[in-house]
């Protein structure tokens, strides 16, 4: 059964070309363009805009996702007279894409929003399957719809200008996708030299994973939450990670990262992972990204961050277990304890 619209999407060199005829199809009354302070630095001149091109600008960083930054823009597109015929173009990574479709989908009960993604998260993961959100109150996503844009443009050339921590931060989310539904891909990345020589191809595999899924389950009711895999811990890290000043930048693969050996490691637990797997899975994770410190007192916050996560059912952490690589089951109540467990399996490593 088809529950979602597709979105268009345009990828290869000729991209923007595309995303310039889509624009002047005539079929808008007004186009704003929404940026963060690096997108507007490094990828906007790359768009080749005219100068009268509107753009709103909003500053980068998870602290800035909030229903305040969404605020100064629908105030803008309001100054701008912007009716239910226009569009917001949304140039950025994946946080900024979440927040400029929240805008977009809410601005008049709903105007057309397209992604030009600018990160790799974005580009394999994020800025596919209509979700829609910013943090609230210091949680993550906690506001938000579900609505995809009109189009997506994908142009990996932007990735040139991400740093190495950011590129990676993406890499976890197609490690993800590999391993709740690809085992050949997953055997792949493991003999990969370069990924970034791969990534044009990473990015088309990891789309047709998250597109089949999403297209059959758009509202996450069921098959769709296989693309939890490793977030609820990776969400109660990112969490306590923003909440503490005196720790440094977490970036959502990061977390997402550590997530993921967790949850393989309760999946060895409960004999639904081999440990040859958990080990390939665990020694392929740390050598693509560099070990966390996580102390025991901070143990126990995570924990209660992960209770705040959207994924929860009664009260319940519900955890996507591997069932092996390439294939996970959903709805998997997880407790405090086993969560304790495969974090310090996470610090022994
Ligand atoms: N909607 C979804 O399905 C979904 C899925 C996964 C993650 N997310 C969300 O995505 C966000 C993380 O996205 P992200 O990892 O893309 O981070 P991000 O959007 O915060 O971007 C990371 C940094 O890179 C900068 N940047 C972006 N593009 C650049 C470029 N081409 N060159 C130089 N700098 C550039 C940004 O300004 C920012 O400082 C989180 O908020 C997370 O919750 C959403």
């Amino acid at each position: 059964m088809k529950t979602s619209t597709k979105s268009s999407i345009f990828t290869g060199t000729n991209s923007l070309n595309d995303l310039k005829q889509f624009i002047s199809s005539g079929k808008y009354s007004d186009v704003a363009i929404l940026v963060d302070e690096n997108t507007y630095k490094h990828c906007y001149p790359l768009l080749g805009m005219p100068a009268t091109q509107k753009v709103i600008k909003v500053m980068s960083g998870e602290e800035n996702k909030t229903v305040d930054s969404c605020l100064e823009v629908w105030n803008k597109l309001s100054e701008m007279s912007f009716d239910r015929k226009s569009l917001l173009i949304v140039l950025g990574g994946g946080l900024i894409c979440d927040m400029g479709g929240f805008i977009a989908a809410t601005y008049l009960r709903g105007i057309d929003f397209i992604f030009v993604p600018t990160t790799l998260l974005a580009m394999c993961d994020s800025s596919l399957g209509g979700k829609t959100s910013v943090n609230f109150k210091g949680f993550k996503n906690q506001i938000g719809v579900f609505k995809n844009p009109a189009a997506i443009f994908i142009y990996v050339d932007f990735l040139k200008t991400l740093n190495e921590k950011q590129f990676l931060s993406g890499y976890a989310e197609i490690i993800k996708h590999a391993l709740i539904a690809d085992k050949k891909m997953f055997e792949e990345l493991n003999k990969y030299k370069d990924i970034k020589e791969q990534i044009e191809g990473l990015i088309s595999r990891s789309h047709k994973i998250k597109s089949k899924i999403v297209y059959f389950d758009f509202k996450e009711q069921g098959m769709r939450k296989c693309l939890n895999f490793g977030h609820t811990i990776g969400h109660g890290l990112e969490t306590f990670f923003l909440k503490n000043k005196s720790k440094e930048t977490l970036y959502h693969g990061e977390a997402v990262a550590v997530g993921m050996i967790a949850a393989a490691w309760i999946s060895f637990k409960r004999n639904l992972l081999g440990k040859d797997e958990l080990d390939m899975i665990s020694s392929y994770i740390l050598r693509m990204f560099p070990k966390l410190i996580i102390s025991r007192r901070d143990i126990h916050l995570i924990i209660e961050y992960c209770k705040k996560d959207k994924k929860n059912e009664y009260n319940q952490k519900m955890f996507v277990l591997l069932t092996g690589v390439g294939q996970c089951s959903i709805n998997n109540a997880v407790t405090d304890e086993e969560i304790v467990h495969s974090l310090e399996y996470y610090q022994s490593l």
